[in-house]
């Protein structure tokens, strides 16, 4: 059997008016807790916060796909303390959100190398994924422990394992391997927090997306915001290789 698989460079992807997949670099958290002459992890409880509302807005807009980066494979650099309370409040909003996603008809997916993440937190992410892996009207994906060299090598590895290292790789030998490989490449990629950079992020499956950075940061980020993402996004031309002639003659 052809597995089914995503790829703007190998077919055109459909558009619409309203993203399907929107993908966010949660950034600002720190700085947001900085100007309130409060901790860090004040800012990351916040951000929290914001998820939230982010899940309640994408389902309102039939935005099909929430990618959103928590932690970067990169992120273990920072002091051991906040990447305690990271972790914390991973565990918490799990273990306080999955009842409302089965209720709302949300799938949850975690991806990254997980297998850095104690085993609590572990069986946590099993059983939300278990428990929402129907559920169709919403999914959110949340990279943990991910960056997008480390998504690639991994598909490269897993590919070899089971095919050996006989034939050439082609991009549809890959696609199926990579750890978002149930979901369309994003439509619109938002960053937060000012930084104009992908910082390790879907290396690969961000190849045709539309990019849009913002000052705001990501506790701050709102509907309103979200908004006004779509609204840009709108205004694109999505061209995907071909010219501007070609996509009004169709
Ligand atoms: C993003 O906010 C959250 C994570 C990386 C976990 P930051 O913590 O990077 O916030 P800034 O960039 O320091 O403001
Ligand atoms: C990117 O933000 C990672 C997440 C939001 C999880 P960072 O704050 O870690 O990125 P850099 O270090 O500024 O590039
Ligand atoms: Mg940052």
């Amino acid at each position: 059997m052809i597995k089914r698989f995503f790829s703007s460079t190998v077919d055109i992807p459909r558009t619409a008016a309203v993203p399907r997949h929107v993908a966010i670099i949660m950034d600002g958290n720190g700085r947001w807790a900085k100007k309130r002459l409060m901790p860090r992890v004040a800012g990351h409880a916040q951000g929290v916060e914001r998820v939230r509302d982010m899940v309640q807005a994408c389902i309102e807009r039939g935005i099909e796909y929430l990618t959103l980066f928590a932690f970067s494979s990169e992120n273990w650099r920072r002091p051991a303390d906040e990447v305690d309370r990271l972790m914390e409040l991973f565990v918490l909003a799990l273990e306080r959100e999955v009842e409302k996603m089965c209720r709302n008809g949300v799938r949850l997916k975690v991806v990254g190398d997980l297998q850095r993440f104690e085993p609590r937190l572990r069986r946590l992410i099993d059983e939300g994924e278990e428990r929402t892996r129907e559920n169709r009207r919403l999914t959110i994906t949340v990279c943990a422990n991910y960056g997008g060299r480390w998504d690639i090598l991994n598909a490269v590895n897993a590919w070899r394992r089971e095919h050996g290292e006989t034939r050439a790789l082609r991009e549809e030998d890959l696609t199926p391997y990579l750890s978002m490989s149930y979901a369309p490449e994003p439509d619109l990629f938002i960053r937060t927090g000012g930084e104009q950079r992908v910082s390790n992020f879907l290396l690969w499956q961000l190849a045709y997306t539309e990019l849009y950075f913002t000052d705001t940061l990501w506790p701050d980020f709102d509907a309103q915001a979200l908004d006004l993402a779509i609204a840009s996004y709108r205004k694109r031309e999505r061209r995907f290789g071909r010219t501007s002639e070609q996509l009004q003659e169709s």
